[in-house]
């Protein structure tokens, strides 16, 4: 940590959470604690909670959390360095001119700086003679040189050394760009540029920096590596965090935000004057990704490829933006065109009309469910209405149903009573569906989601201890001496936990106090989340020494169970990988 501690002391002393925290929310006492509707999604009821104790804030409902350290640089979107400058800035404390030596911050700062030295030689080339090839293609797809100027595109020459060169000449050593992300290394140890001969999207993120690069093959060529190439995650970039455009949407989006598949819709749409448009780049759609959306805007609207993958894909990201308040809407385009054809093919003002007959989702999936099906038949309109009652049966806002069931009911001469009684019986399934779901999560606590830490479902028990083990160290720091010897680090058996417990052995066994902030400026805001909640948590009963040389023993006999185990997989994944391989290579 290279901002001392005292230095952070002062500063969430004369920052205190409970203030900060109220120019952004309205709170509300609720015990010791304070709630209030969470800033960074929205939601209608409130969940968002300020532990003012400790000086720490956790959301239930989207799981960020922090200190008001993290909570300043979520809500202004700075770094953490950035939010204690500010924090300080505030509460006038003087902060040496040439800041501090932080060696992570230092990385990531030698990231950007080769990441926009990337950016501007592509874009050089791109505007070169050499370069005409990509400029042809650029203009073929019809972007205009302002459009190409304003997303800073390039072009990436057909050579295996020109990055490299380049870069050099400017002083990075090859190490740090091979951390950018930008230069690979191949078995036998020699360097090569990652982009060749590709069409050159920056990634920007919502501070504006670039945080990486998304690389589209040419037309007929071989696509070694697939269409196209992004960068995978470095210091500064991890792509299930990301949306491509969210560094302009966020200025236009405060009613609307449009959710597209792929960079050059977002670039299309943006030309033709729709600018709250993002992408996420080479994933499925991710919580985070959908946390960001929500931050920003009331409402979104889905407007995927209208394939099967496009599909299923919707299905996926309507549910994960449901769960963070969002309206969601889904508009289809016709004729299996992408938002980048339509609009070229049909203009911006078709585009706009089919915007507006976004439909909602409930809408969107009584529609979808008609494909395939005869209507002009009693036989197809009786399975027809059955797939809607269930469809309908699944929203538990009773005006919402009403309205779709006198719908229904009126288009397709059917009773009201005997369409609502199917509905209803609908309804009794899914809800003892539901009850099944709760009474297992109670049995097996968040066995198969777990956003934060993923590992969970290799080892519930395992994870559970390790979570016991650091919520007690955290009450109670004087135990660390008892278990340091036999519970090191590497014993934790998911990555997660064994970062957080990483930074706690090393302060404890320097006796130092365990803080947030400590953790936040290696910790993403949903593990800081999941750190706040043990924190806080209870877990060590009256006797939190016997329960945790209990944990302890879990963890050792979990990760040994899981090596054995592990040895015997891995096997499996290289199959699977070599496979892959032999896949692509025919594609
Ligand atoms: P598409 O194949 O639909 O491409 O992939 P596209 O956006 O229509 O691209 P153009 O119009 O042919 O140039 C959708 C998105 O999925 C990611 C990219 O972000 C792409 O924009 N993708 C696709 C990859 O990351 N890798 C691939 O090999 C293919
Ligand atoms: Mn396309």
């Amino acid at each position: 940590m290279a901002i001392p501690e005292e230095v952070i002391n002062e500063i969430k002393y004369r920052n205190d959470i409970e203030t900060v925290i109220s120019q952004y929310s309205v709170l509300k006492r609720r015990g010791k604690n304070l709630v209030g509707l969470c800033p960074f999604h929205s939601e209608k009821t409130p969940s968002f909670t300020v532990y003012p104790e400790n000086g720490s804030f956790y959301c239930f409902g989207c799981g960020v959390g922090g200190d008001v350290i993290t909570f300043t640089g979520l809500i202004e979107n700075l770094d953490y360095v950035e939010s204690i400058k500010l924090l300080a800035e505030r509460s006038n404390i003087q902060l040496p001119q040439d800041g501090y030596d932080n060696s992570f911050q230092k990385v990531k700062n030698t990231v950007y700086d080769i990441n926009r030295e990337t950016a501007r030689f592509f874009h050089n080339y791109l505007m070169s003679d050499e370069g005409k090839w990509a400029l042809e293609y650029y203009q073929k797809r019809g972007l205009s040189l302002k459009t190409i100027k304003h997303f800073g595109l390039g072009a990436a020459p057909d050579s295996w050394d020109a990055l490299i060169n380049h870069l050099k000449s400017k002083g990075f050593t090859i190490s740090d760009m091979v951390t950018a992300n930008v230069v690979g290394v191949s078995q036998r140890g020699s360097y090569y540029d990652r982009f060749r001969k590709r069409a050159m999207f920056p990634i920007i993120n919502i501070r504006g920096n670039i945080v990486g690069f998304s690389g589209r093959a040419m037309p007929g060529d071989d696509k070694q590596g697939g269409k196209y190439v992004n960068t995978a995650d470095t210091p500064v970039y991890k792509k299930s965090e990301n949306l491509f455009g969210i560094n302009y949407a966020k200025n236009f989006c405060s009613e609307q935000m449009i959710l597209v598949e792929g960079n050059m819709d977002v670039i299309s749409l943006h030309q033709a004057g729709f600018e709250n448009v993002v992408a996420p780049l080479g994933t499925a759609f991710t919580t985070e990704q959908a946390n960001l959306i929500a931050r920003y805007t009331k409402e979104i609207v889905l407007m995927l490829d209208a394939d099967a993958a496009g599909q299923k894909a919707i299905r996926r990201a309507e549910e994960i933006l449901r769960n963070t308040g969002l309206t969601v809407r889904v508009v289809s385009i016709p004729n299996g065109k992408d938002p980048d054809e339509y609009i070229k093919t049909q203009g911006p003002e078709r585009f706009k009309a089919l915007l507006e007959g976004a439909v909602s989702n409930m809408e969107y999936k009584l529609l979808m469910a008609a494909q395939g099906l005869d209507l002009t038949n009693d036989d197809g309109r009786l399975k027809y209405l059955n797939i809607s009652a269930e469809i309908i049966a699944a929203t538990d806002d009773v005006m919402e149903r009403d309205i779709y069931i006198g719908r229904l009911c009126d288009k397709y001469g059917v009773s009201r009573t005997a369409f609502t009684a199917k509905v209803d019986e609908f309804r009794k399934k899914n809800i003892r569906a539901v009850k099944k779901a709760e009474i297992n999560d109670v049995i097996h606590p968040k066995f198969s989601k777990d956003d934060v830490n993923p590992e969970r479902r290799n080892s519930v028990k395992g994870t559970a201890a390790e979570e016991t083990v650091i919520s007690i160290l955290w009450q109670h720091p004087d135990f660390y001496g008892e278990i340091k010897e036999t519970l090191t680090p590497d014993k934790m058996v998911t990555s997660l936990n064994r970062r957080i417990y990483e930074i706690m052995c090393e302060a404890l066994s320097e006796s130092r106090a365990l803080d947030i902030s400590l953790f936040a400026q290696k910790l993403l805001p949903a593990e800081v989340g999941h750190l706040v909640i043990l924190q806080n948590a209870d877990k060590g009963g009256n006797v939190p020494k016997t329960v945790l040389k209990d944990c302890v023993k879990v963890i050792l006999e979990e990760k040994e169970r899981l090596n054995t185990q592990n040895s015997a997989e891995a096997s499996v994944e290289d199959w699977a990988a070599q496979l892959q391989s032999i896949i692509d290579k025919k594609k």
